[in-house]
């Protein structure tokens, strides 16, 4: 009776699991996120290990990727790489075109974005932050493999609802935006920011990389931030003419928020893997065109920062 049951509840499960990229998990030519990240895993820990702390004459730029596939690229372009753990989250540091460069894998969600932005802060003192990786698109006009300059982004669950009886239904976009508190150094407290805007030059040398490498399809965008994975059209329309937001992920305006609050410039960069408007489904190989505009605008920042 019992191995009957659970026959019935494994063909549930079967039936009520679309069969999407994201959940095929088995098989040697599984091109799953969850199968490419246990791939890169196995390079990951050849690393050599860090001995000691961090050491740099330069301030390095931190390059931030939830996930394994959303950091491979960026890890294997850097030279004389060393691995650091520190809560189990990793770093990589090494450096790109002569200039110290740090990775760090995030993992995925607001509260992990956090914490491994104040560690990367505290243990590298970066001079300047990209955190990039995938999205899903909130506006009709973006394909997959688009990449979204984030001009600033938001938390779309930083909201204060209507009030609505009980029996009136569940309609959430009669909100007022609340946002999230960060560090103000002006008033030297911690205040709500609706928005968080991206530093001045890493937008402008992003925006130079957008005109001058034509081969990526890059606009400015709005980035916003859950911990939530929307599949209801009406309300990513919603979000898109109300924010004007681009994209959604699960990191972009938390690492602003830490960002801000330390006084580090801060901009988010992602490229469309997946977008529901358009019923397509997550494509996990769309985050290395993202590293690889990341890499162009790095290199440039880089040269910048020299020409000063
Ligand atoms: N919704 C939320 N997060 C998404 N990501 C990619 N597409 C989406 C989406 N449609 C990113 C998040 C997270 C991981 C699940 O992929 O940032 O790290």
């Amino acid at each position: 009776m019992k191995k009957f049951l659970a026959i019935i509840i494994a063909a549930l499960f079967l039936v009520s699991t679309p069969a999407s990229a994201e959940t095929q998990q088995t098989g040697s030519s599984d091109t799953s996120a969850f199968a490419l990240n246990d791939n890169i895993e196995k390079f990951y820990v050849t690393l050599p290990k860090a001995k000691g702390n961090y050491k740099s004459r330069l301030r390095p730029i931190l390059i931030e990727g939830a996930m394994n596939t959303e950091t491979e690229i960026l890890v294997r372009a850097l030279k004389n790489p060393v691995a650091y753990r520190d809560f189990n989250y990793l770093f990589v540091a090494g450096t790109y075109k002569n200039y110290p460069v740090v990775i760090a894998r995030t993992e995925i969600g607001m509260a992990n974005a956090a914490a491994s932005t104040a560690l990367a802060i505290k243990k590298f003192n970066p001079i300047a932050v990209i955190n990039q990786g995938t999205a899903g698109g909130h506006d009709s006009a973006l394909k997959i493999g688009d990449i979204v300059i984030g001009e600033k982004s938001i938390d779309f669950t930083a909201i204060k609802t209507a009030y609505s009886a009980a029996g009136a239904g569940s309609d959430l976009t009669n909100q007022e935006m609340l946002g999230t508190y960060a560090y103000d150094a002006a008033s030297g407290k911690f205040e709500s920011y609706k928005e968080f805007f991206a530093d001045a030059t890493l937008l402008k040398v992003a925006k130079e990389v957008a005109a001058s490498h034509k081969e990526f399809n890059a606009v400015l965008g709005t980035i916003s931030t859950a911990n939530s994975w929307l599949n209801n059209i009406d309300y990513i329309n919603f979000l898109h003419e109300t924010y004007g937001s681009s994209c959604e992920e699960m990191e972009t305006n938390i690492a602003a928020q830490i960002c801000h609050t330390a006084g580090i410039p801060f901009i988010g960069i992602r490229v469309l893997s997946d977008n529901i408007i358009h019923n397509s489904d997550y494509v996990p190989e769309s985050a290395i065109t993202c590293q690889e505009f990341v890499l162009l605008v790095v290199e440039d920042y880089i040269n910048s920062m020299s020409e000063k």
